[in-house]
């Protein structure tokens, strides 16, 4: 499945409200808006929804996070080649509810690689996203743990942040796509995301959450053909 860029992360996490049904609900909303607006939305599910989602809509599905494991004897751990099978075409790395060792964080994206599924790396600061950069991950997503959640966007209150990381990663590794996230809440955090270089953005709650999920997802779809 191919990605465009400006794109939006729809990130499930493990809330009750994308969870089963609901959380095909979501995708099958992310999908028609992409559709009716040219703008490419991923979902990320949790794990046990990959295939189902995969299979009922077309755009793109990543998987949450994934291990290093080689398929074999690796009781609990998730395969790059079990997400893939299940029709996930990427997944994120490294999120700050789920951190890496760097080492690992080089193999996943290596064994990634080998597979064609697509890595998003999340990154804290903007240094760390300019480190981890260097091991050309498709994206890097830059979220400042402290908004994640909050309701208070990234781009409101650390704009900086933003405009660091767009310049300091593009300067070493300019085909690495740069997106951020983190309290993202309504279209003007979009836009103003855009504005200040992002490729896209990440988001969880302000969807998770909403009472009417299309109305807010179509305000971030505007946002970002803006
Ligand atoms: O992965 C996206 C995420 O960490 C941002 O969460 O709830 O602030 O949109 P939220």
């Amino acid at each position: 499945m191919k990605l465009s860029y400006p794109l939006i992360i729809i990130n499930y996490k493990t809330y009750l409200e994308t969870l089963g049904k609901k959380g095909l609900q979501i995708a099958k909303i992310a999908e028609k808006i992409s559709l009716e607006y040219g703008v490419c939305i991923v979902v990320a599910p949790q794990f046990v929804d990959i295939r189902k989602i995969s299979e009922e809509v077309s755009i793109p599905v990543f998987a949450q996070h994934v291990d290093s494991y080689p398929p074999g004897a690796y009781t609990g751990h998730i395969t790059p080649e079990s997400i893939k099978e299940a029709g996930a075409c990427g997944t994120l790395i490294n999120h700050s509810e789920k951190r890496l060792r760097i080492d690992i964080i080089e193999e996943i994206v290596s064994r990634c690689n080998n597979l064609n599924l697509k890595t998003c790396i999340c990154a804290n600061n903007t240094l760390i996203a300019k480190a981890l950069s260097l091991l050309k991950p498709e994206m890097i997503a830059v979220e400042p743990p402290e908004l994640i959640g909050s309701g208070i966007s990234v781009s409101k209150a650390k704009p900086e942040i933003i405009i660091n990381s767009v310049n300091s990663i593009k300067s070493i590794s300019p085909s690495v796509h740069v997106l951020c996230g983190a309290g993202i809440t309504e279209g003007i955090d979009v836009k103003k995301a855009i504005e200040f270089g992002s490729e896209g953005v990440l988001v969880a709650s302000a969807i998770a959450k909403s009472k009417d999920p299309e109305k807010i997802l179509k305000e971030f779809a505007i946002a970002l053909t803006k």
